[in-house]
């Protein structure tokens, strides 16, 4: 599988309906929402009330990524506001397995994003209940970072712990992600492909964001 999820968090948030439209008429995906606390990151971005403007807006899978320290306070506020995945950090859940579970019970998809120093055997007790995986290839925090070249390496051993563990979770890319970069990272054997600022920041979002999904596409043999 090979997904584009546009990060809105390098969208123009004064016309954030007209700016979710333009990747949408690209066949976007997902949308990708950044929570930030400016406690467990350098940043403060958006909560909940964002979520559910977002919410209204689009059909799409919202797929929220909390970079928030005690994400278990918040899990059920974020489902009601209209997430459809969560992703926590392990660092920012105490007890992970009982995080998961609720995200579950919650009726959501769940998932553990991976910051770059975080090692991949951090998913070894959880593989089996996730859905997804996402690997950081840049410090949370902010946008328009450059890509860590050793990210390739944690896709393939993260792609390899799937199938040790039997398990059928999505691995997620996230940070750096643009026209250049995604090639390699889509050999490595990711399936969704998170890009900001490369998407909102072009001059024509709808060609970039297309661009980078007809790339997707070659890959599977879609489009020649
Ligand atoms: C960074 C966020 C990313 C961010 C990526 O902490 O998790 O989702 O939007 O931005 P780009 O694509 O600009 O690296
Ligand atoms: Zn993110």
């Amino acid at each position: 599988m090979s997904l584009l999820a546009p990060s809105i968090l390098s969208a123009d948030f004064s016309n954030l309906a007209q700016q979710i439209r333009l990747v949408e008429m690209a066949d976007a995906d997902w949308i990708h929402c950044d929570v930030m606390d400016g406690h467990f990151v350098p940043n403060i971005t958006f909560g909940p009330l964002v979520i559910q403007a977002v919410r209204k807006i689009t059909k799409l899978p919202l797929d929220v990524h909390l970079m928030i320290s005690d994400p278990d306070k918040y899990l059920e506020t974020f489902a009601e506001a209209g997430a459809d995945h969560l992703i926590v950090h392990p660092e920012a859940a105490v007890h992970l397995n009982r995080t998961i579970s609720r995200i579950k019970e919650l009726g959501l998809k769940a998932g553990i994003a991976l910051n770059p120093s975080t090692p991949v055997e951090s998913l070894v007790y959880v593989a089996e209940y996730i859905d997804q995986v996402l690997i950081m290839s840049v410090n949370p925090g902010f946008g328009n970072q450059k890509f860590i070249p050793n990210s390739f390496r944690k896709i393939e051993e993260t792609v390899k712990l799937r199938s040790r563990y039997n398990s059928k979770f999505l691995i997620e890319v996230d940070g750096g992600i643009n026209k250049e970069t995604i090639k390699s990272v889509l050999q490595a054997g990711c399936d969704v492909f998170i890009a900001g600022s490369s998407i909102f920041k072009a001059d024509n979002i709808t060609a970039e964001a297309t661009e980078l999904k007809n790339i997707l596409r070659r890959s599977k043999g879609i489009i020649v």
